[in-house]
């Protein structure tokens, strides 16, 4: 998924370093926790490498992803993905919502890929409810179709806006695809705030990888909330926002920010932490460095990385083209 703030093109940096600080051998027992998980690549990464992986996002479609990616073991595709693809389309909360055909005067999907977006959640809902198929399973379609409708969505790149024309990779057919199954141990997945559960883990490593600014994902990726917990919420404005009061990140203000961090580092019961941030993030480098070496050995790391899609689109002013990826990490005393 093209996922703001996603560490995909970062992973190799982020393992290189990870390893050369912690020193710990893979395969062995040790507990990593990504607890700002987003799309799950990280988690996975640690999960394929043998560890326990601990995952926890405060977004639903979140949850689903990793549920899939780090908690599943052996889900089985077989006859159900042609099944579910061979659907005909419904007129379901999707289309009645998101597609201009309804009349909702919002353009994020075409009439059909909405038909038949509604058709594949409303039939993995169903299975789930009849007992004919099982968690493993559920989590394992709907991460896929949350993934795939992706692709399909009409807009820039999150869901803040939808495009007036319908534009050509949202013009093709939608087809459900399955995700990878990553193998490895199976993990524990949370959907809460960090600051609420890092008082109740504790583990190896520590993965910390906040929002670095004001943009919040509760409303720039609203239309795959819906999706994935398919609720029927009561949507406002012109994009269809659904109430995120309970979403908004402490990470995404100014005012904020530095409790909520301070509160998680001091909170933490993890060997080693590690924090992703950037250098134009909301909390200066400083502060970053002064609260993480109040609790132990600081040191920090840095990578070159191109700048988000969004961001180039959104704000033209912005000169630079690549920003500079900090990788700060903590042997902390406890
Ligand atoms: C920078 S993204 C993480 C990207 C992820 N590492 C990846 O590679 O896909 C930040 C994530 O933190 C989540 N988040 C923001 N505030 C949170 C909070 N207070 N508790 C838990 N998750 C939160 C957001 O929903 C978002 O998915």
């Amino acid at each position: 998924m093209n996922y703001i703030g996603s560490k995909y093109s970062l992973l190799s940096f982020l393992q290189k370093t990870i390893d050369t600080v912690t020193n710990l051998k893979d395969n062995s027992d040790y507990i990593f926790a990504d607890l700002f998980a987003g799309t799950g690549v990280v988690g996975s990464l640690y999960r394929r490498k043998g560890y326990k992986v601990i995952s926890n996002d405060i977004q639903y479609y979140s949850y689903v992803l990793n549920k899939h990616y780090i908690a599943n073991s052996n889900p089985s595709d077989n006859e159900l993905l042609k099944h579910l693809n061979n659907l005909d389309g419904i007129k379901g909360f999707v289309y009645n919502n998101y597609c201009e055909g309804s009349g909702s005067e919002r353009n994020y999907f075409t009439d059909d890929n909405g038909m038949k977006c509604d058709a594949i959640r409303t039939e993995l809902e169903k299975l789930y409810n009849n007992g004919e198929i099982g968690e493993e399973n559920y989590f394992y379609f709907l991460a896929s179709l949350i993934n795939s409708i992706d692709k399909y969505a009409n807009t820039a790149s999150v869901y803040g806006a939808f495009l007036k024309k319908i534009k050509k990779s949202a013009n093709k057919e939608f087809k459900l695809e399955l995700l990878p199954v990553i193998s490895g141990k199976k993990g524990k997945v949370y959907n809460t705030d960090i600051n609420k559960l890092i008082k109740q883990i504790s583990g190896d490593i520590l993965y910390l990888d906040p929002p670095y600014n004001a943009r919040q994902y509760c409303t720039n990726y609203h239309v795959l909330e819906t999706i994935a917990k398919y609720d029927n919420p009561t949507l406002y404005g012109k994009t269809g926002l659904r109430n995120y009061e309970k979403q908004k990140s402490k990470f995404c203000s100014k005012r904020t920010v530095v409790s909520a961090f301070e509160d998680l580092i001091k909170n933490s019961h993890f060997k080693y932490i590690f924090l992703s941030y950037n250098n134009e993030g909301l909390m200066s480098l400083d502060t970053i460095k002064e609260i993480m070496s109040t609790y132990g050995t600081y040191i920090q790391y840095t990578q070159e990385y191109r700048r988000f899609k969004a961001d180039k689109e959104e704000n033209r002013n912005i000169s630079a083209d690549s920003t500079v990826e900090y990788l700060h990490c903590l042997e902390k005393e406890i």
